[in-house]
């Protein structure tokens, strides 16, 4: 069983959403928590919210700033003590048809979703193998990085390789790794994209409808998916999911995959392995 008291967690996107809902669940475990998100009001929201359950701290950043990244780390661990657990989990959820696509909409979509990871590890995973005491990783991903999604832009960035392959890299360290890879969660992040986008639209207005919210209303509640994350890395799970939606999806992927290969002469069932 993980010991979640005495923890020091890092949370990106940790103003609201899924952020929030994982602070929550380690909040009420007794964890110490700081919270980095570029929305200032958000933040303070979740931290006037979380001060009552442990102690919790805020930090404005975007996380594609690497100097902030790094005055942040050193800001909250001077206050809270060395971060044992990281969750990189802002984004932004752009969609833009290809007829639409420049380099400055690739710029911000990757930007935050994949360098945004990119830099919290770099920022933290120094630190944690240095002190020698382990730690755990969790990368928020989406089921659109199991299986093809209508939007490009935000499946390229979708850390599931990444975090599978860090997850064998970090083991020697003593770190642990999941990503968490969820189905519709009731968050109002398609929203929220078109103002974390810097003015650059990465989500155009026809996306901003009734039906795409109400897709994600009916989705898991946030409160949901924390206790889920804290479940998956109780049981040290390498994949963490918050519902079985891209199942289906994700069975004819494999299958259709598996099949695309050549008669190997690796392959177990090939008659040249048993010759
Ligand atoms: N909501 C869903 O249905 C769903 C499904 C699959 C995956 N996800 C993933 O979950 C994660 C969290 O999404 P959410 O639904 O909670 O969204 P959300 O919009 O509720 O929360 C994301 C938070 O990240 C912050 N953020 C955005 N850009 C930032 C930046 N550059 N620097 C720092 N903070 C920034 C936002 O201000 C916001 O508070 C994302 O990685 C998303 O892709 C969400």
């Amino acid at each position: 069983m993980q010991e979640w008291n005495g923890s020091v967690a890092f949370i990106t996107g940790g103003g609201r959403g899924i952020g929030l809902g994982i602070a929550r669940a380690l909040g009420k475990r007794g964890a110490r928590l700081a919270l980095a998100d570029l929305d200032e009001a958000a933040l303070s929201r979740s931290s006037e919210e979380l001060s009552a359950v442990t102690e919790a701290e805020t930090v404005q950043l975007d996380v594609r700033d690497r100097a902030a990244f790094a005055a942040a780390a050193d800001l909250v661990e001077s206050k809270l003590g060395p971060v044992d657990l990281l969750f990189n989990n802002a984004e932004i959820a752009p969609k833009v048809p290809v007829r639409e696509w420049n380099y400055e909409k690739w710029d911000v979509a990757l930007g935050v979703n994949l360098n945004g990871v990119i830099n919290g590890l770099q920022t933290f995973l120094p630190r944690m193998i240095e002190r020698g005491g382990g730690g755990y990783v969790v990368n928020t991903a989406s089921g659109a990085g199991l299986v093809p999604d209508s939007s490009v832009l935000y499946t390229t960035a979708k850390v599931v390789g990444l975090s599978e392959s860090l997850h064998r890299e970090l083991g020697e360290h003593g770190i642990d790794v999941s990503v968490l890879c969820p189905g519709p969660v009731d968050t109002g992040i398609i929203h929220n994209t078109s103002s974390a986008g810097g003015g650059i639209a990465v989500t155009r207005q026809a996306e901003l409808t009734e039906e795409a919210g109400d897709f994600l209303k009916n989705g898991t509640s946030i409160d949901a998916v924390g206790e889920t994350v804290l479940a998956g890395m109780e049981a040290r799970s390498l994949w963490i999911h918050t519902d079985d939606f891209v199942r289906p999806w994700l069975k004819a992927r494999y299958e259709a995959l598996l099949e695309s290969f050549p008669n190997s002469p690796y392959a177990a069932d090939s008659p040249r392995r048993h010759a």
